[in-house]
């Protein structure tokens, strides 16, 4: 009878990974399944039958955190009755907490942080081997990228990380502690992963970076966002490219002329002012004016006129006046954003107005933030009328969440589109003809000459 070390070595293990935060997260995530796929875990959508359980966290805001707490209080229970089953920690928390998740949570197998991925499979194997606890965070990317593997969940739409880090420091945000300083990949190897998604036919990818806009500032020669989009140009199978996420002042006119001249660029800008007040924008350090944000606006629309345009903006930030707030409500009035992404400011460690003395109770933070998020649903569902009618190019994503009945895709403008189709649709591009709107999505039907013949 084998003994219960040869029954341990099992040769496939398999590994589940939660993803929390931004689209970087995501991209680190397909890394991590690459990354541990080279030593023999390969991925499954169920977290029961996991031998490897992985989190990676994100720390933006307060409430972000208490999940992360409360997914591995969770997973700590399903350890119980399966000791063997390992969990690991990575991302923004596990880089921001380190060693002192064990404290409250001694069970974890790996901590690691956010710029040490690629020593992910020596963490899990140095872990199973000694049976115990394993942390290594370090404060900053290696000094030569690797080159890392990647499992990627999409076979048509594809995250490219293209800057690690962020250079500002914004007085409310925790992401320059937790992914320290801009870092560009070079444009050569970008170029190659881009060339070869195309090959496996993918049409569609998204630059990622905390700062997206500030690509290439770093590299030797310098270059910018707008030179990276046209090498991209020349791969004529990929029929969309995105970026996410910016700072407003570096979206210089060479990003917005490659746009507007690539036609595989997508007319969609998501560019963040945070607040529609100049105090405000002061005391968070962003380093431009409501009146820049304006002028830069009126620039992308004056070429390209059919850009969406959303943002970010944060209310109850402390000492933030009832005025000053209505200045963010008139806003969004005023630009007309397609869509924001609203939230309720969150004191975070390691940020300047965290310690400040003049924070806002709660209940006035859910107030405005209700208030605000009444104001941009109703300038989105203004935009989105706008399209019944027309006829859209839409990229299907599978079936739509909220109906399985119905398909669901993305406009070039990233407007979400629902409509009845075949399943074997997805990965492919439409044309919808949109027949209603809601603040939050489109509702139409397949433009019959795409309909593919049986
Ligand atoms: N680099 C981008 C933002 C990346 S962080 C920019 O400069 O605009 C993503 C978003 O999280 C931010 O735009 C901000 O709206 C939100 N955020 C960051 N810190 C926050 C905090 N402490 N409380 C509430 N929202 C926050
Ligand atoms: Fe955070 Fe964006 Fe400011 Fe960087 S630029 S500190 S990511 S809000
Ligand atoms: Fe969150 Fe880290 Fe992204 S804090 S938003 S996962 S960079």
């Amino acid at each position: 009878m084998a003994d219960s070390s040869t029954l341990n070595e099992k040769s496939t293990r398999r590994v589940f990974v939660e993803t929390f935060g931004c689209q970087m997260n995501k991209a680190d995530s397909e890394n991590m399944l690459g990354l541990l796929s080279e030593i023999g875990y390969e991925h499954t959508l169920d977290s029961k039958e996991a031998d490897l359980l992985i989190l990676n966290t994100c720390a933006i805001r307060e409430g972000a955190e208490d999940k992360v707490f409360s997914y591995l209080g969770a997973w700590g229970k399903q350890k119980r009755k399966r000791p063997e089953m390992m969990i690991a920690v990575g991302g923004c928390v596990a880089q921001e907490k380190g060693a002192s998740i064990l404290t409250r949570m001694p069970y974890i197998d790996v901590v690691f942080g956010t710029h040490n991925l690629h020593r992910l499979p020596d963490l899990v194997l140095k872990a199973r081997s000694e049976k115990t606890s394993v942390v290594e965070i370090v404060q900053e990317l290696p000094e030569d990228l690797p080159e890392l593997p990647v499992i990627r969940q999409s076979d048509f739409s594809a995250w490219v990380s293209v800057i690690y880090g962020c250079d500002y420091n914004c007085t409310y945000c925790i992401v320059p502690y937790v992914r320290g300083r801009e870092k560009s990949r070079t444009a050569e190897v970008i170029e190659k992963e881009i060339e070869e998604l195309t090959q496996a036919g993918y049409l569609e990818v998204t630059l990622l970076g905390q700062n997206v806009t500030a690509y290439g500032h770093d590299l030797d020669p310098k270059i910018h966002l707008g030179d990276l989009i046209r090498r991209l140009e020349k791969f004529e199978k990929l029929k969309r490219i995105r970026f996410l996420t910016g700072h407003p002042r570096d979206l210089q006119d060479g990003i917005i002329d490659a746009v507007h001249e690539v036609e595989s660029a997508c007319e969609y800008f998501h560019i963040p002012i945070q607040a529609g007040n100049d105090r405000t924008l002061r005391r968070m350090a962003r380093g431009y004016q409501v009146d820049f944000y304006k002028r830069l606006i009126e620039k992308v629309r004056n070429k390209i006129p059919e850009a969406s345009i959303t943002s970010d903006l944060i209310v109850g930030f402390p000492g933030e006046t009832e005025q000053e707030f209505m200045d963010t409500v008139n806003l969004v009035e005023e630009i007309q954003f397609d869509a924001c992404n609203t939230a309720a400011y969150s004191p975070r460690p390691h940020t300047h107005s965290a310690a400040w003395a003049d924070q806002l109770p709660e209940h006035e933070k859910y107030e405005r933030l209700r208030f605000l998020n009444s104001v941009v649903g109703e300038v989105s569902h203004r935009i989105n009328r706008r399209y019944v009618g027309r006829r859209e190019e839409v990229l299907v994503e599978g079936e739509s969440q909220r109906d399985e009945t119905r398909l669901s895709g993305r406009t070039r403008t990233n407007k979400i589109v629902n409509f009845e189709g075949d399943k074997s649709l997805k990965g492919k591009l439409v044309d919808v003809e949109i027949q209603s709107a809601n603040p939050w999505a489109l509702r139409g039907s397949l433009c019959s000459s795409v309909v593919p013949a049986k």
